[in-house]
Parts: structure tokens; sequence; C-alpha cells
């Protein structure tokens, strides 16, 4: 894989396919780490002289303009790290992005719109996808994949453009792919991965793999109801998939038959009702053992005994990988079990890895030094995806 110190970028239009789809709050950033990861790589093409062309998707609007999912919030706060102010273009392919790219001098910095308003950027049909990546290739000479967070989309922007112009991985990606190397190739043992978040049915394909190379795993958030039903337990109102019941116990008797440490929690905080997350109003949770959740209550984080089962399967680890929030971490009454967690990788010696948008976001939410951690990848389905040895589209198509 070529980097961008392989290509000659001086006076030439480099487009950059970044990933800036940032949680939005209206058009408030409530976490710009995604733009900040990007930042770098974008600035070194400027000041070596590029035109930069940066685009990126955001949110999943429907192949068609959709002002709650613009692009300009990020392109703002990208000039306000750059220091330079940016130009932005209201279309992705059209006269404005046109207009705006020929305007470029070396040095400057254009972002275009939201590629997802044009409907052949997700296409599943391969000629609608290459006619709008012919119409981006217009405004490039060169092309850095630097969108780490999706390159597992099979996406024009992603998949298609780099094998119509020149190319190479910005730095964002060589770094996030070197840290996931050590996550699969020579992984430094105890190798400890924790799971949480909403669903058992994203982190299945994750699971199956890591049975082969974890020696420990440890469960939180919504998806760790499924597990408790699975093993007999009554979860009340908890989130469940209960479709996905089968497949657990068969995970769960793999870890046994391989000697993995499936660990799941022993208490839990319950509550009748799900917490407002907008006044945040004290939502006066109870805690309850992990096999008495009452009918009417629902699970929504780990309990204090959990926390400090957690932090100690952590503690003598050499390697920790964790995606995924250990309940609704964005009340503060739910917060601890993630908080729990965070703190455990940063007590440990062991290098450790936050993956994706949820867990990185909740990291640095909760007040976390995001240095302090050995790297937080700006990759969810993406790094997970990695772990899962499924070969990456937008990684595939940087190959020389
Ligand atoms: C992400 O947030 O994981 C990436 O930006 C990819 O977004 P997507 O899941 O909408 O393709």
């Amino acid at each position: 894989m070529k980097t961008i110190d392989d290509l000659q970028v001086a006076g030439k239009r480099v487009f950059v396919r970044a990933d800036l789809n940032v949680p939005l709050d209206g058009t408030t950033i409530t976490d710009d780490g995604r733009i900040r990861a990007v930042q770098p790589t974008i600035a070194k093409l400027a000041e070596a002289g590029a035109k930069v062309v940066v685009a990126s998707h955001l949110g999943r609007p429907k192949g068609a303009p959709d002002p709650a999912f613009s692009l300009a919030p990020a392109a703002k706060r990208l000039g306000e790290l750059l220091g330079t102010g940016v130009a932005f273009a209201t279309d992705t392919v059209g006269e404005s992005a046109q207009a705006t790219v020929a305007g470029l001098a070396d040095g400057q910095v254009a972002v275009l719109e939201n590629l997802r308003f044009n409907a052949g950027e997700t296409s599943k049909d391969d000629a609608e996808r290459g006619a709008f990546a012919d119409q981006l290739a217009q405004l490039a000479d060169l092309y850095v994949g630097d969108g780490f967070g999706a390159v597992h989309r099979k996406h024009a922007s992603v998949y298609d453009l780099p094998a119509r112009l020149p190319h190479a991985a910005g730095d964002l990606i060589a770094a996030e792919v070197t840290v996931l190397k050590k996550l699969t190739e020579d992984v430094k043992r105890p190798y400890a991965v924790v799971l949480g978040g909403a669903k058992v049915s994203d982190k299945l394909g994750v699971i199956d793999h890591l049975l082969e190379k974890a020696d420990r795993i440890l469960i939180g958030g919504g998806m760790a109801y499924t597990f408790l039903k699975a093993q007999g337990h009554e979860v009340g109102i908890s989130l469940l998939q209960e479709d996905q019941i089968p497949a657990v116990k068969d995970y769960m008797k793999r870890a046994e038959e391989r000697g993995v440490e499936f660990v799941l929690p022993v208490d839990v905080l319950i509550s009748a009702d799900f917490p407002d997350l907008k006044t945040k109003a004290p939502a006066h949770p109870t805690v309850v053992a992990a096999d008495a959740i009452p009918a009417d209550q629902e699970g929504l984080d780990i309990g204090p005994k959990t926390r400090e089962l957690y932090a100690d399967k952590l503690k003598d680890a050499a390697t920790v990988f964790w995606n995924g929030p250990m309940g609704v971490f964005e009340h503060p009454d739910y917060a601890n079990g993630t908080k729990a967690v965070a703190q455990g990788l940063l007590d440990s010696e062991a290098f450790t890895v936050v993956g994706g948008g949820d867990s990185a976001a909740a990291v640095r939410l909760l007040g976390f030094d995001e240095n302090a951690f050995g790297h937080i990848s700006t990759g969810g389905g993406a790094s997970l995806e990695y772990l899962e040895g499924k070969t990456l589209p937008g990684l595939a198509a940087l190959e020389d």
C-alpha cells in the first residue's frame, strides 16, 4: 500500500476520502474526534502544495440532498482546526463542486457536500456507483483514502474511485491498520476483549473470530441480556434478541471447549423506565443480581460488583480491545459501568485499543484523556470487520 509520502502532490488536486461522520445535535458537533483524526493528513497535503478536495458521508440520507445531514458544520470545524478555513461546495459533483475545486489555489482546502446526497455513492449497482465515481474522478488528479470508519463499505468514493486515480493510503488509515495488525498477528497475551453495545447481532462475526484468538471475552451493554437469557435467566423488559439465543449458546459452549473465559455481568442496574437523556433527570436505578431482574424492569448498566470484576479481569491483560458501551452512558446514573471499563483499560499495563464511534465518543464525553489509551480507533464497524478477518473494500482498493 502506498502512502502519501509516495505521491507528488504539489500543484495537484488531491481527493481525500475522509470519514467526517460526526455526531450532531442539530448543527452542533457533539464529538469532533473523527475530524481531528484526519486533520493532520489534510494539513500535510496542503502544506505540500496540494489543492485538497475533502469528501465524506454523514449519517444515512436517502440518496438525495437533506439539510439535516449537511456536512457544513463538519467543514466549518475542519477549517477551524486547520486554522485556514475551508471552501465548502453545496453539492457533490455539480456546479458548486466544480467551481469550488476550480477556485482552489495550491495549499487550499475544499470540502464537498455529503457524498450520500447522491444515490450513486451507496448503490449496489456497479454501473451506478461507477458513474458517480467517474464524476468524482473529474474533480481530482490523485486519491488519498483516509476515511478509516468507512473502509468496510463498498461505496463509490471508497471502492470505485481509487481504481480511477493514482492512489495512496492517508496517515490515519496507515496508523489504524498498524494498530489492528497488533490485535491479529503476534498478539501479546493475555488478550482480553470487552464487547458492549445494544445488539448481539452486530457482534456475532467478531465473537466468532475472537473465540480463536482471545483469552477472555467480557460482555456488557444491551447485548449482555441475550447472553443472560441464554444462560436461563429472566431479563424482564431488557433489550433481548431471542433469535440470537442459539448462536449465543453455541459461543458459550465453544468458549468453554477452547478454554476462553467468557465473563458476563453478575449484577446490573435496573429501572422500569428508560432515562430521559435530554433533561438527565435523576433515574434512581436499583442494583440487582444478574439472575434476579424483575419482569417489569430493564437492565441499563452493569452493577458495582461487575465493575470490580471487569476491572480485575483487565488488570493483568497484555492486550485489550474494547468496543461498545456497558450501559446507557449518556445518562450519568448509567455511565459508571462504561467509566469503570475505560478506567480498567487505563489501569492495566496492556496495549489498549478502543474501537469504534460509540465507545470512542463515550471515552471523550466521560472526560477521559484520549491520549492515555494505546489507540482510539475512528472506525466502529470497520475495526470489527477487520478483526473478523474480512477483506475490507476500502483497504483492498488502496493496494497497489
Ligand atoms: C461509522 O459511523 O461507523 C462510519 O462512518 C460508517 O457509517 P455507516 O455505518 O453509515 O456506513
